[in-house]
C-alpha cells in the first residue's frame, strides 16, 4: 500500500472552506463546525492542513477540563503553561491578537457535554481568530444546545461517506493493484469509510500476493474476502492435486 494523502471530495471541500474562512471580514464570527461519522478522514485532513498552515491544533480527550484545554493551546503556541486558567487565557489572547492563527480542535464531543466548548467561544470572541470545531456525526445536534455558540458558526461542513467513484479514486492512489469495475462496486457495498477501506486494501494486497492474482473481479474478490484462510488453502491443495 502506498502512503499517500488523498484529496478526496471531503478534503477539497475542507480546503475551500478554510480558504474562505481566512478571508472573512474581522467583524463576522468565524467559528466552523466540521463533523461526520468516524473513519471518514476528518482527523487526517485537519492534521494535514494544520501542518501546512499557520494554525494551532489540539485534540480534546476524555476528562478534559477548560484549564487542561487552555494549557494545551499555550504549549502548542510554544509557551510554558501556567497553573491558573486565567493566566493561560491571557497568554493565548496576547499571542493571537498580535498574530492571528486558525485554532483547530479535534474530538470536540468530549468538550460539549461539560460546557468546555464555551471556553472556545470565549477564545474566539477575544482573539477574533477562526476556530474550527471537529466532531462526530451528532456534533451539530449536540451543539444546538448552545444557541450563542451556534450564532457564531460561519459554516458547517459534513464529511460524507464515499460512493463507488470516490472509492475508485482512492484505490488508484493507494495501491498498484488492478480492480475491475464490478470489484469496485462490490467493495463499495462492503465499506464507505476510509479506515475500513485501508484495512481491506491491506488484506486484499496480501491475499492477492499469496494467491498470485493479477487483477481482481467481483467473483474473485468475494472469494478472497469471504473464504476463511483454511478454506483457501484447501481450494489450492485441491487445485494442485486436480
Ligand atoms: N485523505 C486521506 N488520504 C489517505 N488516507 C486517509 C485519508 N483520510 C483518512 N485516511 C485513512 O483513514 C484513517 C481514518 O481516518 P481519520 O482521519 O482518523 O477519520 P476520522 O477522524 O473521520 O474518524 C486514517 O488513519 C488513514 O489511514
Ligand atoms: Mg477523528
Amino acid at each position: 500500500m502506498k502512503k499517500t494523502f488523498i484529496r478526496t471530495k471531503n478534503v477539497k471541500q475542507f480546503v475551500s472552506l478554510m480558504d474562505e474562512l481566512q478571508k472573512v471580514p474581522p467583524n463576522i464570527p468565524k467559528m466552523t463546525l466540521v463533523y461526520g461519522e468516524h473513519g471518514l478522514g476528518k482527523s487526517q485532513t485537519i492534521q494535514w492542513w494544520a501542518d501546512k498552515n499557520d494554525s494551532v491544533y489540539v485534540r480534546a480527550s476524555q476528562g478534559m477540563t477548560s484549564r487542561w484545554l487552555l494549557s494545551e493551546i499555550v504549549e502548542e503556541l510554544g509557551e510554558e503553561a501556567y497553573w491558573h486558567l486565567h493566566d493561560n487565557f491571557e497568554i493565548i489572547e496576547n499571542i493571537l491578537r498580535e498574530h492571528s492563527k486558525v485554532i483547530i480542535v479535534d474530538e470536540i464531543d468530549y468538550l460539549i457535554d461539560k460546557n468546555i466548548i464555551e471556553t472556545l467561544r470565549d477564545l474566539h470572541d477575544k482573539t477574533a481568530c477562526p476556530v474550527v470545531l471537529v466532531g462526530m456525526g451528532a456534533a451539530d445536534k449536540k451543539l444546538a444546545r448552545y444557541p450563542h455558540l451556534m450564532d457564531r458558526i460561519y459554516k458547517k461542513l459534513k464529511f460524507e461517506k464515499f460512493n463507488s467513484d470516490d472509492i475508485k479514486e482512492i484505490l488508484t492512489e493507494l495501491t498498484d493493484l488492478k480492480f475491475k469495475d464490478d470489484a469496485i462496486e462490490y467493495l463499495a457495498t462492503r465499506t464507505n469509510q476510509f479506515r475500513q477501506l485501508v484495512k481491506l486494501i491491506n488484506r486484499i494486497e496480501k491475499l492477492m500476493k499469496t494467491n498470485q492474482i493479477e487483477e481482481l473481479d467481483e467473483y474473485t474478490m468475494k472469494g478472497l474476502l469471504n473464504a476463511r484462510p483454511d478454506i483457501n488453502a484447501n481450494i489450492k491443495a485441491m487445485q494442485t492435486i486436480g
